[in-house]
């Protein structure tokens, strides 16, 4: 229960204020500004009346294993504005693409017998879990590892084929993209920042880091910063003027996990909304959209997929439909094809 400790304290305090105009697109270099902006549109309801950002949550993950280099290039080519790497931290203090700490809904480490000892339970939000720990690994052990895929019903004939990546490959993969014309943005998620400053990892210092060694802001590569946990990016804002995003838990974890906090408390450049905050299940909308506007906060909203869509949609598309007639700021889904297909319908 360590983390909903740490989260529900974090709560309490106040963030940090960036500019509450301030977007990725700002931030941009000319060129990036200049290919970001083309999605410009007067006639959608979001904060600044630009077209909202389809993000590829994970990469292309509702086609290949999360977090891998297809999944990534995928979402590229299929024009996703931004894909969306999470990060954790190797014992070695090596930022990973990874949604989460333990290893082996994602990779195939049960098939690696030389790990089978480092096998062990850990208390998470979620109870215990018998699992292997991301933090309990070098970067070149996680490398002999491979991703496989996590949701019943997806494609598995991927499974064993990709690496892990680290951060520093998924910038790569932005910059190569970048550098034959196109920009794509990096919407960059911290897991658990407060349980890696435990064990002497500071997110947001390895992240600069990392982003700046790459020259992300040179390359006109425009990136949000994104976490659950209040602390993190109170700090990430005093220490760099990227953007950042306020992730929310929905309903009922929020109240559960003391995670309730009212959008007047945030400060951030904009918020993560699970999108039951928005989407109410007899098809009406609430009105979070609109308060968040008032507020000059964007609106971000998680995850739209085609194979499982929200309770009363038929299917993605009327659920991507509903949140861009909302006037949501960006989307992140499993299918950016399919979001984006929708989102330019218009
Ligand atoms: O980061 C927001 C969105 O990605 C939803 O969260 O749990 O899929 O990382 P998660
Ligand atoms: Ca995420």
């Amino acid at each position: 229960m360590k983390h909903l400790v740490i989260l529900a304290a974090a709560c309490l305090a106040a963030c940090a204020t960036p500019s509450q105009s301030q977007s990725a697109n700002t931030l941009a270099g000319s060129e990036g500004a200049l290919k970001v902006s083309a999605a410009t549109s007067t006639r959608a309801p979001t904060l600044h009346g630009d077209k909202p950002i389809v993000i590829a949550h994970r990469g292309a993950s509702g086609l290949y294993p999360e977090h891998t280099a297809p999944a990534y290039k995928v979402a590229i080519e299929q024009g996703a504005d931004f894909i969306e790497p999470d990060l954790v931290v190797t014992s070695d203090g090596v930022l990973i693409a990874r949604h989460d700490h333990f290893l082996a809904a994602t990779t195939n480490i049960a098939d690696h017998p030389e790990f089978a000892d480092r096998k062990k339970v850990k208390v998470t939000p979620l109870g215990e879990q018998d699992d292997w720990w991301v933090e309990d690994f070098t970067l070149a052990e996680i490398k002999t590892l491979k991703a496989i895929q996590q949701f019943e019903g997806r494609e598995t004939k991927y499974d064993g084929k990709y690496d892990i990546l680290t951060f520093d490959e998924v910038m790569d993969i932005a910059l190569e993209a970048a550098k034959s014309g196109h920009v794509v943005g990096l919407h960059v998620e911290a897991k658990w920042p407060g349980e890696f400053a435990a064990l002497g990892f500071d997110m947001p210092d390895l992240m600069i880091a990392a982003m700046d060694r790459k020259g992300l802001k040179a390359a006109g590569i425009p990136v949000y910063i994104q976490c659950f946990e209040p602390p993190f990016l109170t700090e990430f804002a005093s220490k760099s003027d990227l953007p950042t995003i306020q992730n929310m838990v929905g309903p009922p974890y929020a109240a559960m996990l003391g995670l309730d906090y009212k959008l007047e408390d945030i400060h951030t450049t904009g918020v993560g909304a699970e999108k039951s905050m928005i989407l109410n299940t007899d098809g009406t909308t609430s009105d979070f959209v609109d308060r968040a506007h008032e507020l000059g906060l964007l609106v971000h909203v998680y995850t739209v997929r085609d194979d499982h869509p929200g309770e009363g949609f038929a299917d993605s598309r009327a659920e991507f439909r509903a949140l861009f007639d909302a006037g949501v700021d960006g989307v992140w889904t499993d299918y950016p094809a399919t979001g984006l297909a929708v989102r330019d319908a218009e």
